[in-house]
């Protein structure tokens, strides 16, 4: 049997959550959304939380309510998944790539300045693996209030900064949530974004639904009469009551995901600290909710590396191939070697929360066995 490197966890509650939107005959964004909404909200500490249909999409949205449109440039990490420089392109601007620091695996804030020009409208960095970015470094390195800083939360979902969970409360202007199916909560498919500014998640509310101004959902549970102008550039992005259905069951059972999470994350650095072919990152299991385990390979083993834990069962391998070595944004031109070197070294091995203690083992003695 293979074991995945991702998984999601899902069951009874979700279906009971589902069975439940089905009895209500209103499929679409409702009142379930809503109640993910107001949930979602009382769990980071943001007043303001738009639900969305994917990550890309929070990205997407926020990136175009937030301003930026044809000519600007956003600066983000080329280490991470290929949807952000793809939002980017979505909203007619250019991305620009920026390097990372070898230890968090963040794009670095330090190297961030370097890329700034007057065209530059956005700063998106990535909270790689679920170690949250330091975004109040990234604003003292660009300097300039008229940039946005927009959190690629998609990996850091429960995270903790300073003690507090995954918001906006270290001054990013927004903060983007994917729950596809293997993030650390799923809404089988989804996302969020979350503001402090209250016009802005309005705006997001009518341009996520196609620019109307009032959603049939709005003006059905408002007892209001339809109003179906379109007042603004918008698209196809609203989460359905299923969606949030599933979110809403996974959020009751989060507390009990992340534990898992972080147990396993440590019973890794246990079994493999010893071992003197790899190299493994700090991470304070305390404060961080795990979405990926990675390891650091010398080049010449890491490629022989992966294919022996896959012809043994293991689906493990290089998550992220950088976003500037793709063929579609070569011609960037980018040069990182942070990130280069960093993406000859890389190897995520198996970690979800429905998987055993007993599979990390398994993993770990393959590990061993490679390099002996
Ligand atoms: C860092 C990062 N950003 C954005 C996304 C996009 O999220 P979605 O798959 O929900 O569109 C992902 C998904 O894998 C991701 O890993």
């Amino acid at each position: 049997m293979t074991i995945p490197m991702a998984r999601p966890s899902t069951g009874s509650a979700e279906i009971k959550q589902i069975k439940a939107v089905f009895k209500s005959g209103w499929l679409g964004e409702g009142h379930v959304t809503e109640s993910f909404e107001k949930a979602l909200s009382e769990f980071t500490g943001a007043r303001h939380v738009v639900a969305v249909n994917t990550g890309t999409s929070a990205l997407h949205l926020a990136l175009h309510a937030l301003g930026v449109g044809p000519g600007d440039e956003v600066i983000l990490p080329s280490m991470t998944f290929v949807s952000d420089p793809q939002a980017v392109l979505m909203c007619g601007a250019r991305p620009v790539f920026c390097d990372i620091d070898e230890n968090t695996l963040n794009v670095a804030p330090e190297k961030i300045r370097k890329h700034l020009t007057s065209k530059t409208r956005s700063v998106m960095p990535t909270d790689f693996a679920g170690l949250p970015c330091d975004v109040r470094a990234i604003r003292r390195a660009i300097g300039r209030s008229d940039i946005k800083i927009i959190r690629d939360a998609s990996h850091s979902f429960g995270s903790r900064i300073n003690g507090k969970i995954i918001g906006v409360c270290t001054g990013e202007d927004a903060t983007c949530f994917s729950f596809d199916p293997i993030k650390n909560l799923t809404c089988g498919e989804g996302g969020a974004i979350l503001v402090k500014n209250a016009s802005i998640a309005e705006s997001m509310r009518s341009q996520k639904m196609l620019g109307i101004v009032r959603s049939t959902w709005q003006s059905f549970s408002k007892k209001k009469v339809e109003d179906r102008r379109v007042v603004q550039h918008g698209f196809r992005y609203h989460m359905s009551n299923i969606n949030a259905a599933i979110g809403l069951a996974q959020l009751q059972q989060f507390a009990a995901f992340a534990e898992k999470r972080k147990k396993l994350a440590l019973l890794y650095d246990d079994l493999l600290q010893a071992q003197p072919d790899i190299k493994l990152f700090k991470r304070d299991y305390g404060a961080i909710v795990p979405f990926m385990y990675i390891i650091r390979v010398a080049p010449q083993d890491r490629d022989n590396l992966i294919h022996f834990l896959v012809a043994n069962g293991v689906h493990a391998g290089l998550r992220y191939f950088p976003c500037h070595l793709q063929p579609f944004f070569e011609h960037s031109g980018a040069s990182l070697p942070v990130t280069e070197r960093m993406a000859q070294e890389m190897l995520s091995i198996p970690l979800y929360h429905g998987m055993r203690a007993s599979q990390a083992r398994i993993i770990a003695a393959l590990i061993k066995k490679f390099f002996a």
